[in-house]
C-alpha cells in the first residue's frame, strides 16, 4: 500500500511545489513592476520631458549622441525638463542660462554627485571627483587645489618641467620623419606626465608598457562608464551578478587599475620624510597620519587609491583629448593652420621655446584652442551631479538627491549667445582688432563648486603643447585621406583613431631653451633619452652645471 500511494502523493507536491514557485515569481515580478513603475513616475511640481518607456525609461535614446538628443528635447521641453534612465529620475539642464542658474546662483545646491550604484561599486562614493558633497570633498578637494599649487603652478619650475615634456613630445613625433601615425599615444603620454609630476612628482618614460597599459584601460573605462550597460547597472544592480556584458569588463579594469596604483603609490612614497612632502602622495600620506585619530575623518589608504586615479584619468583623458581634437582641425583647415604658424613664427622669434608670458602676445593661438574646447565638447555632458537639498530652479520643484545632468554640449551650441554655432570659427573668440575675448558662455571646465580642478594647469599644458608642436611641424593627413570627425562617444568625445603627418617646418635654433640646449646644444651628450631624464629630468641647471 504504502509502496503503490507514496510516488502519487510525490508527484502531487512536486507539480503543487512547481504551481507555488510559479506563483510566487509572477507575484514578485508583478511587485517589482508595480515598484518600477511606482519609482518612474515623476513626483508633483517636477519639470516635464519625454515619455518613458516602462521598466527601462527613456536609456535606448541615450545610445547615440546622448548630448544632442537632450538638447533637441529641450527645445520641445523647455531648457530644464527630466528624462528616466530606468528608475532614476534625472534632471537635465540645457542652454546657458539655465546652467549658470543652476551651477553658479544655486552652487551649493547643485554641488553633489548622484549615489549611483556604479560609483559606489568603483570609489564608495569617496575619492575626489566622484565624492559626495561633504566633509569628504572639502578635505580631498583642498588638499588637491593645495596640492597643485605647490608642486604645481605655483612653482616657477613647473613651467620649465612641462616645456621639457613638450621636447620630448616633439622629438619622439621627430621620429616619426613626417611619416603618418596616430598621434593618441604620444599626446597622452605626454599629458600624463604633467599630473605624474604633481602626484608622484616624477615622469614615465614613453615605453613604460605598465603605465601604458593602465592608461588605456582606465581610459576604456571612461567609455564604458556611459555604456548602455553601465546605465543598465545603474538602474538595475543586481545584473552585477549577469557574467557577461561591459560591466564586467569594466569592473575588471577597475581591479587592475587599482591593483597597479596601489604599487606605484607604495614605490614613490619609499623615503619619504613626515611633513617634508614632495608630491601629492607624501602630502596626502601626512595628512592620513595628522588625521589617524579622528574617526570622520575622510583620509584613508583606499581613498588616496581613488583620488590619484581620478587625479590621473581626469587630467589626461581631457586634455589629450583637446589637443588630438586641436590637430586634427589643423590638418583639416589649412588656412587657420597658416595663421597659427605666421603668428608663432612671429611672436618666438629665432625659434625661441614658447613660454606662458607669450600667451597674451598669441591671441590667435588662445582663439583657436578655446574654438577647439567649445566646437568639440570634450565632456559633453559634464560629470553627473546631484541636489544636495530640495531645489526650485524655473518654478519647478527638484528633491535632494536628484541626478542632475549638465549639457554643457547645448552650452557651447546655444544660439542665443553663438552665431552658427555648428561651425568651426575661432573668429568668433577675437574682435574686430585681433584681439582675444572672453566669451560669456563658455563653459568647458563647467561652473560653480565642483567645476574642474585642473583649469589653470590644463591652460598652461594646451598652450605650451600646441605651439611647441606648430613652432616645429605642419600638419597634414596621409595623401587622399581625410579623417571622420565624428566623435567616439563616452563620458568624453575624443577623435576616432587617425593617422597624421607631421612635417619638420624649421631647424631647432640654437638659441632655442629646449633641454639639448642646457647640455650646451649637443645632442649626443643627451641622446641617450634614459640617461639624460636621469641626470636632468628635476633639474635642469644641475644638467648643465654637470656638463660644464
Ligand atoms: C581640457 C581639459 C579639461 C577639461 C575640458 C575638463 C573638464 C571638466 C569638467 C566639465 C568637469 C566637471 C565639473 C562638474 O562637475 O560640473 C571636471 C571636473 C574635474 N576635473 Fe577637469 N577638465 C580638464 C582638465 C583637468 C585636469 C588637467 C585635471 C587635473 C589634473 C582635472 C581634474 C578634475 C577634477 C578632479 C574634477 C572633479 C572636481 C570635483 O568634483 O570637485 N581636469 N573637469
Amino acid at each position: 500500500m504504502v509502496s503503490i500511494k507514496s510516488p502519487s502523493l510525490v508527484s502531487v507536491s512536486r507539480e503543487q511545489a512547481l504551481l507555488s514557485v510559479g506563483c510566487l515569481t509572477v507575484v514578485l515580478l508583478a511587485f517589482l513592476l508595480v515598484r518600477q513603475l511606482v519609482k518612474q513616475r515623476r513626483p508633483p511640481g517636477f519639470p516635464p520631458g519625454p515619455s518613458p518607456i516602462p521598466v527601462i525609461g527613456n536609456i535606448l535614446s541615450l545610445a547615440t549622441e546622448p548630448h544632442v538628443f537632450l538638447k533637441t528635447q529641450s527645445e520641445v521641453h523647455g531648457q530644464i525638463f527630466s528624462i528616466d534612465l530606468g528608475g532614476i529620475l534625472t534632471v537635465v539642464l540645457n542652454g546657458y542660462d539655465c546652467v549658470r542658474e543652476c551651477l553658479y546662483h544655486q552652487s551649493e545646491v547643485f554641488a553633489d554627485r548622484p549615489s549611483l550604484p556604479l560609483f559606489k561599486k568603483m570609489t564608495k562614493m569617496g575619492g575626489l571627483l566622484n565624492c559626495k558633497y561633504g566633509r569628504g570633498w572639502i578635505e580631498h578637494r583642498k588638499l588637491a587645489c593645495n596640492s597643485f599649487r605647490y608642486f604645481g603652478s605655483g612653482q616657477r619650475q613647473f613651467e620649465r618641467k612641462i616645456s621639457e615634456e613638450c621636447m620630448f613630445f616633439v622629438d619622439a613625433i621627430d621620429e616619426h620623419k613626417g611619416k603618418p601615425f596616430n598621434p593618441k599615444h604620444l599626446v597622452t603620454n605626454a599629458v600624463s606626465n604633467i599630473t605624474n609630476l604633481i602626484i608622484f612628482g616624477q615622469r614615465f618614460t614613453y615605453d613604460d608598457r605598465n603605465f601604458q597599459h593602465m592608461i588605456e584601460i582606465f581610459s576604456e573605462n571612461v567609455e564604458l562608464a556611459v555604456s548602455g550597460w553601465a546605465l543598465l547597472y545603474n538602474a538595475f544592480p543586481w545584473i552585477e551578478y549577469v557574467p557577461f556584458g561591459k560591466h564586467q569588463k569594466l569592473f575588471r579594469n577597475a581591479a587592475e587599475v587599482y591593483d597597479f596604483l596601489l604599487e606605484v603609490i607604495n614605490g614613490f612614497s619609499q623615503g619619504r620624510v613626515p611633513h617634508v612632502p614632495r608630491h601629492y602622495v607624501d602630502a596626502y600620506l601626512d595628512e592620513l597620519e595628522q588625521n589617524a585619530g579622528d574617526p570622520s575623518s575622510s583620509f584613508s589608504y583606499e581613498n588616496l587609491i581613488y583620488s590619484v586615479g581620478e587625479l590621473i584619468i581626469a587630467g589626461t583623458e581631457t586634455t589629450t583629448n583637446t589637443l588630438r581634437w586641436a590637430m586634427l582641425y589643423m590638418a583639416l583647415y589649412p588656412n587657420i593652420q597658416e595663421r597659427v604658424h605666421r603668428e608663432i613664427d612671429s611672436v618666438l622669434a629665432n625659434g625661441r621655446a614658447p613660454t606662458l608670458e607669450d600667451k597674451q602676445k598669441m591671441p590667435y593661438v588662445e582663439a583657436v584652442l578655446h574654438e577647439v574646447l567649445r566646437f568639440c565638447n570634450i565632456v559633453p555632458l559634464g560629470i553627473f551631479r546631484a541636489t544636495s537639498q530640495d531645489a526650485n530652479v524655473n518654478g519647478y520643484t527638484i528633491p535632494k538627491g536628484t541626478m542632475v545632468i549638465t549639457n554643457l554640449y547645448s552650452v557651447h551650441f546655444d544660439e542665443k549667445y553663438w552665431n552658427d554655432p555648428g561651425v568651426f570659427s575661432p573668429q568668433r573668440f577675437l574682435d574686430s582688432n585681433g584681439n582675444f575675448v572672453r566669451r560669456e558662455a563658455f563653459l568647458p571646465f563647467s561652473l560653480g563648486r565642483r567645476q574642474c580642478l585642473g583649469e589653470q594647469l590644463a591652460k598652461m599644458e594646451m598652450f605650451l603643447f600646441f605651439t611647441t608642436l606648430l613652432q616645429r611641424f605642419h600638419l597634414q593627413f596621409p595623401p587622399g585621406t581625410v579623417p571622420t570627425v565624428t566623435p567616439k562617444l563616452g563620458m568624453t568625445l575624443q577623435p576616432k583613431p587617425y593617422s597624421i603627418c607631421a612635417v619638420r617646418r624649421q631647424q631647432k635654433s640654437p638659441s632655442s631653451n629646449t633641454p639639448y640646449d642646457n647640455c650646451k646644444g649637443d645632442k649626443r651628450l643627451c641622446s641617450e633619452r634614459t640617461s639624460w631624464e636621469h641626470k636632468c629630468a628635476n633639474d635642469l641647471a644641475l644638467c648643465s652645471s654637470e656638463l660644464l
